[in-house]
């Protein structure tokens, strides 16, 4: 059985104290939803006080974003090893990532191994934008992203690895994706990619994510579809009905 993820993506919004104010009100109401992995994912330098509001719940933290290098000569830029101790997961390749700081299929693959490594659960990104839906090429473009993504891993790890499909044309417009399109996509093209990739088993184990556009009122829409494990969620998570999405994402699966 995959345990349903749900991860809040805050972007580059709130700042360290309104990040404190915010978690502070929701994390008890959040902390007791426990058959769902609750994630957010804050600025990074929200990140160390955060983590010492979050030490004693169930509640994770996810960074969203970082380099691939153990240290260098790279300003303003954070090395997987610095994330140790202060977040359990890492956001990689998130849209806005490739489509506005120049991010590659390429880069998004050591992302993914060094995050491994430092034992951080990296959620990896892929979706397709809206030109591409249209002209149909959705299944090519996210199969060759997940292969991409993964590339290297071994079976015995792709149980680590979450994955989130984020078509580019549903992120923040209001506009998400048909529940069964985005079942077809994560079950047929995502899933049907990791079988042949790692086996079917393996496959069976990474735990995959939609998101574009969720909220409360159509979070039981997408969980309630057998491949859906859970959700990654911009806007959304920035409200007060946080913990009541969160909520209704568990109901959904009972
Ligand atoms: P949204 O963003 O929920 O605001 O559409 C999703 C995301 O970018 O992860």
């Amino acid at each position: 059985m995959r345990k349903p993820i749900i991860a809040g993506n805050w972007k580059m919004n709130l700042t360290i104290s309104q990040g404190l104010a915010f978690v502070s009100s929701i994390k008890d109401g959040l902390n007791a939803i426990e058959t769902l992995d609750r994630v957010i994912a804050p600025p990074f330098v929200a990140l160390p006080a955060l983590a010492d509001l979050l030490r004693e719940s169930q509640i994770e933290l996810a960074a969203q974003n970082m380099h691939f290098a153990e240290k260098g000569a790279l300003t303003g830029e954070t090395a997987p090893g610095m994330l140790t101790g202060l977040c359990r997961y890492v956001i990689l390749g998130h849209s806005e990532r490739r489509g506005l700081f120049g991010e590659t299929d390429q880069g998004v693959n050591r992302k993914l191994h060094a995050a491994l490594t430092h034992d951080l659960i990296p959620i990896v990104c892929v979706g397709e934008n809206l030109e591409q839906n249209e002209a149909g090429s959705t299944g090519t473009l996210i199969s060759g992203q997940v292969r991409a993504a993964l590339a290297g891993v071994s079976a015995a790890d792709a149980h680590r690895v979450v994955v989130a499909y984020e078509p580019i044309w549903a992120i923040g417009t209001g506009r998400a994706c048909d529940p069964d399109a985005a079942q077809h996509v994560i079950g047929a093209i995502i899933r049907g990619a990791l079988r042949e990739l790692f086996g079917d088993q393996p496959a069976e184990q990474v735990r995959i994510q939609y998101g574009g556009s969720v909220k409360a009122d159509n979070i039981t829409s997408f969980m309630r579809q057998p491949d859906i494990d859970g959700a990654l969620i911009g806007g959304a998570s920035l409200k007060t009905s946080w913990v009541e999405l969160n909520q209704r994402a568990a109901e959904a699966r009972v």
